[in-house]
């Protein structure tokens, strides 16, 4: 019978992340990488990470199939993408060049631009269409190392609409070997085709939208736009309170272009506030004061040429920071998560420590996942191989440098 061990090694440097803590500021000496290691897995955990020569000889024992590695390799743990907005049809390829030009948000709107041409070109795009886009973007993130990918609805803002997309997600979950973690955003902005207001619509998901995707078991996430023009924290303060009596957890789009949400994230013990460009000290004291994972997205901030969100205080007030890549056709086109993380390193002086546990552990927590992000005992074997010798390389090379090889789940799809 084939046995259910696998040995990997030996790995140049083995940078577990393990031991390193769940929140504050996080220096490199604490990463304490392992050289010539091995991953020992059993199925699709993690069984014992050790010196490879070492562990070689249990795996013997056990009748452990061998991934013999023949060049210098530092192995990392599989990213995790806690924010992203990767179902969508059409492109605001426009946009991006007329606020570049200089045209206002206004200016962009009026011309057929922002949110509701996403959502128009989303509704438009069959369930199939929807699949085959969202299935390549989910690939391309995979092959960049990105094996876990939470992916938000908020295209479709009517309860059919919104179906579609998250049905489509979850269609897309069992087509690739990334774990995609679907979000309902349904409450992105105000749909342009409803007479109701903010209140009445948010009535309205509550009642017919949110009870099916528990039903189907869609998404256990309620997200929501908390932002002038999008939804006030006293809109958005009932439909938070539906959403949390029937289970779902929360997560906010936070003090983008002003302070508001963090506080609303706060008030409902939220998993996660997300954005926080404009949080002020008193927002960020208030954030530090619990347990709400501040997350940035610094590709919003180089889509719309505007300031990175304050990492380095927030992780100096003793917040636990994650960075996700915020993928959408609007403020954030690129979708690299590996070179938008060490940009903002460079940007908020983050120690590589602190940028590499923003895309792996920290980024699992706000997820609510706490079975990956490090490489540890019984953790899920999710990891990257890097074509080098010294982990600081990777950040290093400012995204240039791609994962070698990916695993998922102990299996090679890179
Ligand atoms: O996270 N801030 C709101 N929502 C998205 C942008 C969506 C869009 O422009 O299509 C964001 O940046
Ligand atoms: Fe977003």
């Amino acid at each position: 019978m084939k046995s259910e061990f696998c040995l990997i090694g030996p790995i140049t440097q083995l940078v577990s992340l393990s031991g390193l803590p769940e929140r504050g500021p996080v220096k490199d000496e604490e990463i304490q990488p392992l050289a010539q290691a091995g991953l020992l897995l059993k199925g699709n955990k993690i069984y014992k990470t050790g010196v490879y020569q070492e562990l070689k000889k249990q795996a013997e024992a056990v009748g452990a199939a061998l991934v013999e590695l023949d060049q210098d390799y530092v192995c990392l743990p599989g990213f995790v993408d806690a924010h992203t907005h990767i179902c969508f049809g059409g492109s605001r390829a426009n946009d991006y060049a007329m606020r570049n030009s200089g045209k206002t948000y206004l200016e962009i709107s009026e011309a057929g631009g922002g949110i509701w041409d996403t959502v128009q070109q989303t509704r438009k795009a069959s369930a199939h269409e929807l699949e085959v886009l969202t299935l390549a973007r989910a690939s391309r993130h995979l092959s960049e190392g990105v094996t876990t990918i939470e992916v938000k609805s908020g295209y479709g803002l009517s309860t059919q609409e919104e179906l579609k997309m998250l049905r489509v997600i979850q269609a897309v979950n069992s087509q690739t070997p990334a774990d995609l973690v679907a979000t309902c955003l349904a409450a992105h902005t105000l749909p342009r085709d409803i007479s109701g207001n903010h209140a009445a619509y948010l009535q309205e998901m509550a009642a017919q939208l949110l009870p099916v995707i528990l039903e189907e078991k869609l998404s256990r996430r309620v997200d929501a736009f908390v932002e002038k023009g999008a939804f006030s924290a006293e809109d958005i303060s009932p439909y938070f309170k539906k959403a949390q009596e029937m289970g779902f957890d929360i997560t906010v789009h936070a003090d983008q272009f002003s302070s508001a949400g963090s506080a609303v994230a706060v008030a409902f013990g939220a998993l996660s506030a997300d954005h926080l460009e404009a949080s002020t000290q008193q927002d960020i004291d208030r954030l530090a004061q619990s347990k709400v994972i501040a997350v940035a997205l610094p590709g919003a901030s180089i889509g719309l040429g505007c300031g990175f969100t304050p990492a380095r205080k927030m992780l100096d007030a003793g917040l636990s920071l994650a960075i996700a890549s915020d993928w959408n056709p609007g403020s954030a086109p690129m979708g690299d998560l590996l070179a938008q993380a060490a940009i903002l390193g460079t940007f908020e002086k983050l120690s590589n420590a602190e940028v590499l546990s923003g895309i792996t552990f920290r980024a699992a927590q706000a997820l609510n996942l706490h079975d990956r992000g490090k490489l540890e005992e019984g953790f899920l074997a999710d990891f990257v191989l890097f074509a080098a010798k010294d982990y600081k390389e990777i950040l290093y090379q400012q995204g240039k440098l791609k994962p070698a090889k990916v695993f998922k789940g102990g299996v090679l799809f890179k």
